[in-house]
């Protein structure tokens, strides 16, 4: 059984106007320890459809299933990663990475948060930033910040909607290089399952077992791409090998085919 599966879903706003259809028909799986992204242009409805896998937003048709279950509401055993605003900006980092602990396990003693705080903190170099609030650091820091929260949860599942988004291209390489080896860890605890949302190919690629390509609005399954690389990977050997030329050109002629992107479904030759 796979850990996340979406069935035929579609989504739609509704306002004055009348009715947007944001998503249609999208169906996809994830398993167990699987790192997917979804890519698609701006406006394609990837946020939408990571609403949707959080629980704080609800197909109009169609379900979405974790461990079997339907989604009925946000859980704590799902970490989520935003582009914006998911820091307490009153809180420390290091408060805010308890806070998200109290979050999980209202039972587990206020020593021992802030203990699993320290760790995470250290790992992703931030050791000495602890005691900073969120506008006292850059955003790249911030974002390391919310990943290390997310990641002390230790839920079964992350979920990432362009947590990258605003950061520098240099920073960004190492932020992404960060991820992955906090979700490779040490080998002996299972990985999570990711859903990481971006419009970036290379970003797309450099970290995923799988992209899942949406179709401008409405948001459509245009293809699945499996990325069979190697781990660990480093961004200066990967884009230097054929392989990785070969499928980052697969992909951006189809993102950026000339009839406005790609249309669903479709046999794509190359
Ligand atoms: N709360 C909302 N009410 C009405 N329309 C919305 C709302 N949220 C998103 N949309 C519309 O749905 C479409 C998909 O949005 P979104 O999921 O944010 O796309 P993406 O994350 O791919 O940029 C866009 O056209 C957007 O304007
Ligand atoms: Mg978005």
């Amino acid at each position: 059984m796979s850990k996340i599966d979406v069935n035929n879903v579609y989504a739609e706003y509704e306002d004055k106007n009348g009715k947007f259809l944001a998503l249609k028909n999208i169906s996809f799986s994830v398993g167990e320890g699987e790192f997917v992204s979804i890519i698609g242009s701006s406006g394609c409805g990837k946020s939408t459809l990571l609403s949707i896998l959080q629980g704080i937003n609800f197909p109009s048709a169609g379900s979405v299933t974790i461990d079997g279950n339907i989604i009925t509401g946000p859980s704590t055993n799902r970490g989520v990663v935003l582009q914006h605003y998911s820091l307490f900006p009153w809180m420390t980092a290091r408060t805010n990475i308890a806070f998200g602990l109290k979050q999980v396990n209202r039972k587990t003693p206020r020593t021992e948060r802030y203990k699993t705080a320290d760790v995470f903190l250290r790992k992703v170099g931030l050791s000495n930033f602890g005691h900073k609030n969120p506008y006292q650091l850059s955003g790249g820091m911030r974002q390391r910040v919310a990943i290390a929260r997310a990641l002390a949860m230790n839920t079964d599942i992350l979920l990432m909607d362009e947590p990258f988004g605003a950061i520098d291209a240099k920073n960004r390489a190492n932020m992404q290089e960060l991820l992955l080896s906090l979700w490779e860890g040490d080998g002996r605890s299972a990985k999570k399952t990711v859903v990481f949302v971006t419009h970036d190919i290379d970003e797309a690629i450099f970290l995923s077992d799988r992209i899942i390509m949406l179709t401008n609005s409405p948001g459509q399954v245009a293809k699945e791409f499996a990325v069979t690389f190697g781990r660990p990977r480093v961004h200066a050997t990967l884009r230097e090998t054929n392989a990785y030329v070969h499928l980052r050109n697969m992909l951006m002629a189809l993102f950026y085919d000339e009839n406005n992107g790609p249309s669903a479904n479709e046999d794509f030759i190359i």
